[in-house]
C-alpha cells in the first residue's frame, strides 16, 4: 500500500488546539476589514487557465524573477506536492533534511521515492553541514529537499551554504528544492530567494505563514520555465484552475504586503523577547535561539516529551507540537506571532508544568 496520509496534518487539524495554543507556525490572521480592497472589484470567474497574469506578475516582482518561472499553487503544501510530483519518479532517491516538516516526507513516500536523510545536528546549531549532504548523495539522487528557514528550528541557511548544496546537487544531476515559506520572517536584511542561485534550484513559498492570510491559499513554485510548464500541466490533474476570488485578494495582499508583514512582525518580536527571557530561566530546557522565524524547538533535558505535553494540555490547557512529528521526541515546537498575551500565559503555564514534574 502506498503511503496516503500525514499524521502531523491530522494531529494539527484535530488535536493541536488548546486555550493557550503554542502549537502554531503561522502568524495571527490579518483581519479582512483592514485589507484595503474594494469589494465591488471582486469577481467570481476570470482568465486564469494556467495562472492569473496579475498574480503571476506580483509573485514574480516580489522575488525579482521572470513570470514564466512562477507556478501558482494552493499554499506551500500544494506547491511542495506539485514540485516533487513533477520531478520524482517511483524509486528515485530523494535526500531530505532531518529533522523535517512531516508532510514533505509524507509526499515523498506517497510518490514512492526512495527517501534518504541527512542530519542537521543540534550540537551544530541545526545548521546544514554540506559534507553531510555530500555523503548522502548518490548517482540515483534526483532531489535534495531543505527548508529555509528550517521548520522546526527557524535556523537560516546562509547563501554560501545554499550555493554549496546547489553545487552538490548539480554535480550529481539532482535538483534542490528549497521550501522558503518562513524566509520573510527574517525581518531585517531579509535574504532574497535562493532561486536565482542556479538552474538546479526549485523554490516553494506562499503568503500563508508570515503574512496572516493563510485562507487565501496563495502559494507558488519558482522553477525553470520548462519544469514550471510541466508542473502547470500536472496541476490539471489536481486542482485544475485556482479559486479566482482568492487570486484577486492575493493580488491585493501583494499590493499591501508591508502592511501585512509589519503587523505580524510586532507580535512575533514581542513573543520572541518573552521566549528568550523564558528560556533563560528554564534549567530543564535547552534551545538553539534565532533572531527570526515564528518557531523554536527546545529540548526537554529530563523526561519524556509526549508525557510532558499530555500533562501540559490536561492540567494547563496549553499545547505545543510534539517533537515526535519531527522524529525527535525529546523536543517540542513552540509557535510565536499569534497573540502576545496568550503566548505569555502559555509560557507561564509551561514553567509551572516544568516545575511540577518535568
Ligand atoms: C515548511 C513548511 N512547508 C509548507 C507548509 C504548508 O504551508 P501552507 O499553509 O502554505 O500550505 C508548512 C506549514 O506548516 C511548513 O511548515
Amino acid at each position: 500500500m502506498r503511503h496516503k496520509y500525514s499524521d502531523y496534518m491530522h494531529w494539527s487539524k484535530t488535536q493541536s488546539r488548546a486555550r493557550f495554543n503554542l502549537a502554531t507556525s503561522g502568524v495571527a490572521s490579518f483581519p479582512f476589514c483592514e485589507l484595503p480592497v474594494d469589494l465591488k472589484e471582486l469577481e467570481i470567474n476570470g482568465d486564469n487557465s494556467y495562472g492569473y497574469a496579475p498574480l503571476q506578475h506580483a509573485i514574480a516582482a516580489h522575488h525579482g524573477v521572470d513570470p514564466d518561472c512562477v507556478v501558482e499553487a494552493e499554499g506551500t503544501s500544494m506547491a511542495n506536492h506539485l514540485a516533487m510530483a513533477a520531478i520524482i519518479e517511483p524509486g528515485d532517491e530523494v535526500l531530505i533534511e532531518h529533522p523535517a516538516y512531516g508532510p514533505i516526507l509524507d509526499v515523498a513516500y506517497y510518490l514512492e521515492a526512495n527517501v534518504k536523510r541527512f542530519r542537521r545536528a543540534e550540537e551544530n546549531g541545526w545548521a546544514i553541514d554540506p559534507d553531510e549532504v555530500r555523503r548522502g548523495v548518490t548517482p540515483n539522487t534526483r532531489l535534495i529537499v531543505i527548508t529555509n528557514l528550517h521548520n522546526p528550528t527557524s535556523v537560516l541557511t546562509p547563501e554560501p551554504v545554499l550555493r554549496e548544496i546547489g553545487d552538490i546537487a548539480r554535480s550529481s544531476g539532482a535538483l534542490l528544492l528549497v521550501d522558503e515559506v518562513y524566509l520573510d520572517a527574517v525581518y531585517e536584511n531579509t535574504p532574497r530567494t535562493s532561486f536565482p542561485l542556479g538552474p538546479e534550484f526549485v523554490v516553494t513559498s506562499s503568503l500563508t505563514k508570515v503574512y496572516g492570510v493563510s485562507g487565501l491559499r496563495c502559494g507558488w513554485i519558482l522553477a525553470q520555465p520548462d519544469l514550471a510548464w510541466k508542473m502547470r500541466r500536472l496541476n490539471d490533474l489536481y486542482s485544475a484552475t485556482p479559486v479566482h476570488p482568492g487570486e484577486l485578494l492575493s493580488v491585493a495582499a501583494f499590493q499591501h504586503l508591508d502592511l501585512l508583514r509589519e503587523r505580524a512582525r510586532r507580535i512575533v518580536e514581542a513573543d520572541r523577547k518573552l521566549l528568550r527571557d523564558f528560556l533563560k530561566q528554564q534549567s530543564g530546557l535547552c534551545a538553539v535561539e534565532t533572531k527570526w522565524g515564528t518557531t523554536a524547538f527546545p529540548r526537554l533535558l529530563n523526561g519524556n516529551g509526549d508525557g510532558f505535553l499530555q500533562r501540559l494540555r490536561a492540567k494547563f490547557d496549553t499545547s505545543m507540537v510534539p517533537g515526535r512529528f519531527f522524529e525527535m521526541p525529546d523536543h517540542f515546537r513552540i509557535g510565536m506571532g499569534v497573540n502576545t498575551e496568550m503566548f505569555a500565559e502559555g509560557l507561564n503555564r509551561i514553567s509551572r508544568a516544568l516545575a511540577t514534574g518535568g
